[in-house]
């Protein structure tokens, strides 16, 4: 037998060891829990495909925030499910400062101030089209969106977001967004641009909690294409120069490289979304028995922090808090 000077075994031998050595660690103050809210009062509805995922009026909201906060979970972004009947083709009810969602933003905000709100600019839950942006004769247009895109960044950063998140995708919204926020006096407002967003599959649960799914074609003209990588970096430069706080990558499991990529290459904070399907998919694996959902989620969420992620948006906040809480 060679004598071995190397063995990497070591550093592996008991979980005291193996938890000096560890690389990466993941702290409830990493992750932001995506909540959806609707109309009413009293509703707290599961949605079909994404279990212990609701979908929550207000005042159950403020409850659930609540609970998340003495959990250690202090970051939040809300995604508004609009009744069809305000649905237009200019996404006009994302515009009314006594919407849904504002009133929301309001009501948490005074509630909790400590609580961080990251507040979502698409026109996709808002239109009948279901298009992030502004679809004339079957074609998204760039520019006239973001004009709308703007004015939505004011109607959320007057209400109190925190944190405007572009999920769109359109060209020069960072910048459209940040002049706009600036003319008003909300230089103090931050933004966390969905900087590569992909058009993934991955995001079908969540198009069903919201009813979004666009009506006709597919986001593919404006969200990025998988096979590409290096576009990625475009973007990313693009955000930065328009006034980017935080850069995204979504989805994050099977986008790692672009993570990885992202988090190497500028000295900016990177979250990643680990989006719908994601947590879907593990969830129902757990279901059948196929999977340990719990081990599966922890190993999900350290392998995005693994690949370079500073934050992680995923449904898995509150089980992750609750889990570390024992
Ligand atoms: C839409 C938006 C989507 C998600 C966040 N914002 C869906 C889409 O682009 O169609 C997906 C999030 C998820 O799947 O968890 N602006």
């Amino acid at each position: 037998m060679t004598h071995m000077l190397r063995r990497p075994r070591r550093n592996r031998k008991n979980s005291h060891i193996r938890d000096m050595v560890a690389e990466t660690h993941l702290d409830v103050n990493d992750l932001i829990f995506p909540l959806f809210l609707k109309e009413g009062t009293g509703i707290k509805e599961e949605i079909g495909f994404m279990p212990g995922i609701y979908r929550f009026s207000i005042d159950q909201l403020v409850e659930e925030v609540e609970q998340c906060l003495k959990l250690g979970l202090g970051t939040f972004a809300l995604f508004p499910c609009i009744n069809d009947d305000l649905k237009d083709t200019t996404a006009s009810e994302a515009l009314n400062p006594e919407g849904l969602y504002p009133r929301a933003i309001q009501i948490l905000k005074s509630k909790f101030p400590e609580a961080i709100l990251l507040t979502d600019v698409a026109m996709d839950p808002y239109s009948t089209d279901g298009h992030d942006g502004l679809v004339v004769d079957g074609e998204i247009r760039n520019d006239e969106s973001l004009e709308i895109l703007a004015k939505m960044s004011l109607v959320q950063a007057q209400a109190g977001s925190d944190i405007i998140g572009p999920s769109d995708m359109m060209d020069g919204r960072v910048r459209a967004i940040r002049e706009a926020l600036d003319g008003q006096g909300f230089e103090k407002v931050s933004i966390m641009s969905y900087t590569a967003k992909y058009a993934s599959v991955f995001y079908g649960p969540f198009r069903d909690a919201l009813d979004s799914a666009p009506k006709h074609g597919d986001k593919k003209t404006y969200q990025m294409d998988p096979r590409n990588g290096r576009e990625a970096i475009i973007e990313a430069e693009l955000d930065i120069a328009e006034g980017a706080d935080i850069l995204m990558v979504k989805p994050a499991l099977a986008y790692l490289d672009v993570i990885y990529q992202i988090s190497s290459e500028f000295e900016y904070p990177v979250a990643a979304y680990n989006v719908s399907g994601e947590y879907a998919m593990i969830k129902a694996a757990h279901q059948k028995g196929w999977l340990d959902g719990p081990q599966a989620m922890m190993e999900s969420l350290i392998s995005i922090k693994r690949a370079g992620a500073d934050l992680i948006l995923s449904y898995f906040a509150r089980e992750y808090a609750e889990l570390l809480k024992g």
